[in-house]
């Protein structure tokens, strides 16, 4: 295919302004798919993504369009909204010459289209703008074409106005992408070099990698080798993406499509890495700047007998999830598990329920945190830090725009949902890592009957010891059972109590009501106690079930 008729391109937007919609037309329109009402969202292929209406993972079509008697091959590549799933828009805009920003005609610009429309502009991508749903009664596309040209300097002549539902003006859409998105600078004469840019894992084939094939070309049987690994393979398939895997002989440079070559674990596919011929080696390609864990969670089995099925799982999810950081752990609580790291909340709820749906596995899920760089010495004297304003920038008289630093921390919990109900959902959010920074964060231990429970500890800010301590103490309270003596249950900082909560002593003894009684009832009555002690954990005197530890430690 010749490759000034290839155009690459992806699909940004914030999270809901109809990027999977605009894909199923475009997909319709050139054939791909039919045009039934079954086929809907179609390159959200995962269950979760389904269910929640949100796209989680990038995905590639390669669409064939005919234009003034030419024929196109155009790769899409859908990508997810949502701020935890931009490393997925970078990548895929690596990939790609140019992007079709997507901006709701009733909600207007909003946090994720500013985020994704400045990936796509540092990456010096061809941007059409693109106004959508405005079948809407409450549109209003000119206040939107106003706001792109204020915020983002695109002339407002540049804007398409369409309704993705309807199919108003997709064909416009596609001649867009024809006529204004260059084609990859890319020559079949140079040697082969593609560069990967998504991967997954498939039982029966081992990994099946997503490339761009930035020159020559590269054929069923070839020897490619890995620029990272330095290891060689042998190709044992290839071929487009329609979104369907559709075998070729050949994949040519500026093409989009898959390739498998015996690789058997996903990091031998490292997303970002380069492939070229044995027999041709070339300079590597920049790659990615690895994801980095946000959020951390621990990961726990139901019951430790699921422990062995439970780490597959995870061992196979986070093959096809490689942003994921997996560490061993083990909680005196809740047995052997691990430390998950995520790249914010959604991510983390996703991955759960990956789990649940795809590999059937029942975990426990502790409360996230975020990581913190503890210097060990008495200067934490350094004041307290709350969240500082950066700037603002009105983008219309209904909307601004405003930049915060905000400590991690306060934001993972549950920032995003308060943001949203405070503002009736008008408000929208995105973050970016903005280093470490000093704050006045102290250990904080609870205690039963003055022995302190290691697992509870936590690292809290200063000022939030004090409700933290108490809600943990009041949880306590509901889950531990009443014993022959009094417990007293205590929140402290170093030797300073701050928190308490205390379980009045237990009267009665299991075997009271039957006093004379017959014997296998009493024998019955004292296996149950024996069985509910195998549950406890013991904390100098008191005996603690399981299930005090997980509603202290869960997520709620
Ligand atoms: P994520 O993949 O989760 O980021 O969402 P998305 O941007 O892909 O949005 P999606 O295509 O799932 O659309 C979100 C909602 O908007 C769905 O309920 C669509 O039916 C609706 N929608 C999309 N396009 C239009 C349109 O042109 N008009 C109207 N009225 N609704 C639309």
């Amino acid at each position: 295919f010749p490759v000034d008729r290839i155009r690459n391109f992806c699909i940004i937007a914030h999270i809901d302004h109809g990027k999977s919609t605009l894909a199923d037309r475009l997909l319709e329109m050139t054939g791909a798919i039919a045009k039934t009402e079954k086929n809907k969202q179609v390159l959200d292929k995962l269950q979760v993504e389904r269910e929640r209406g949100i796209t989680v993972k990038a995905q590639t079509a390669s669409l064939f369009y005919n234009h003034e008697g030419q024929r196109y091959l155009l790769n899409l590549i859908d990508t997810p909204g949502h701020v935890d799933f931009s490393y997925e828009v970078s990548r895929s805009i690596s990939a790609c010459q140019g992007v079709l920003l997507i901006v709701d005609a009733n909600q207007g610009i909003q946090a994720q289209t500013v985020a994704n429309f400045y990936l796509a502009f540092e990456a010096q991508l061809t941007i059409i703008p693109v106004i959508n749903k405005i079948d809407l009664k409450n549109a209003d596309p000119e206040r939107v074409e106003s706001q792109i040209e204020k915020v983002f300097d695109i002339p407002r002549e540049e804007c398409i106005r369409i309704s993705a539902k309807l199919g108003t003006n997709v064909d416009k859409v596609l001649q867009a992408v024809v006529n204004r998105i260059p084609p990859p600078i890319a020559s079949t004469e140079d040697p082969f070099k593609a560069l990967v840019f998504d991967s997954n894992f498939d039982h029966y084939r081992g990994v099946v990698a997503n490339i761009a094939v930035f020159g020559g070309r590269v054929k069923k049987g070839d020897k490619i080798v890995s620029a990272h690994l330095g290891k060689a393979y042998e190709v044992n398939e290839l071929g487009l993406l329609r979104p369907d895997e559709h075998p070729t002989q050949k994949l040519f440079a500026g093409q989009v499509g898959y390739i498998i070559a015996g690789m058997k674990d996903v990091k031998e596919a490292q997303i970002g890495d380069t492939l070229y011929l044995h027999e041709q080696p070339v300079e590597a390609l920049p790659g990615f700047k690895p994801a980095k864990a946000m959020v951390f969670a621990g990961m726990y089995p139901m019951d430790q007998s699921e422990y062995t099925g439970l780490r597959s799982a995870i061992e196979r999810l986070t093959l096809n999830d490689s942003s994921v950081a997996v560490q061993r752990d083990s909680s005196l609580a809740l047995g052997a598990g691990w430390r998950l790291g995520f790249l914010g909340l959604l991510h983390m709820e996703v991955f759960n329920q990956r789990l649940e749906q795809e590999y059937n596995a029942s975990v426990i899920v502790t409360a996230p945190t975020v990581p913190y760089k503890a210097v060990l010495s008495s200067a934490k004297l350094i004041k307290n830090r709350r969240a500082v304003q950066k700037n603002m920038v009105y983008i219309d008289d209904q909307r601004v725009m405003m930049k915060y630093l905000f400590p991690l921390n306060e934001i993972v919990v549950d920032f995003y949902d308060l943001l949203k109900s405070l503002s009736s959902g008008y408000a929208s959010f995105d973050y970016e890592n903005a280093g470490y920074q000093a704050a006045d964060l102290i250990k904080m231990d609870i205690l039963l009957n003055g022995r302190p429970v290691e697992e509870l500890t936590t690292v809290v800010h200063r000022e939030r010891a004090y409700s933290t301590g108490k809600a943990m103490c009041e949880r306590l309270k509901d889950s531990i059972p009443r014993q022959m003596f009094e417990i007293a249950i205590q929140a402290a900082i170093g030797s300073k109590v701050i928190a308490r909560e205390t379980i009045k002593a237990y009267r009665k003894n299991v075997l009271a009501k039957c006093y004379g009684g017959d014997i296998t009832r009493k024998m019955k009555l004292l296996k149950k106690q024996a069985e509910g002690k195998k549950k406890m954990r013991r904390i100098g005197n008191v005996e603690v079930p399981k299930d005090a530890f997980i509603s202290v430690l869960k997520r709620k």
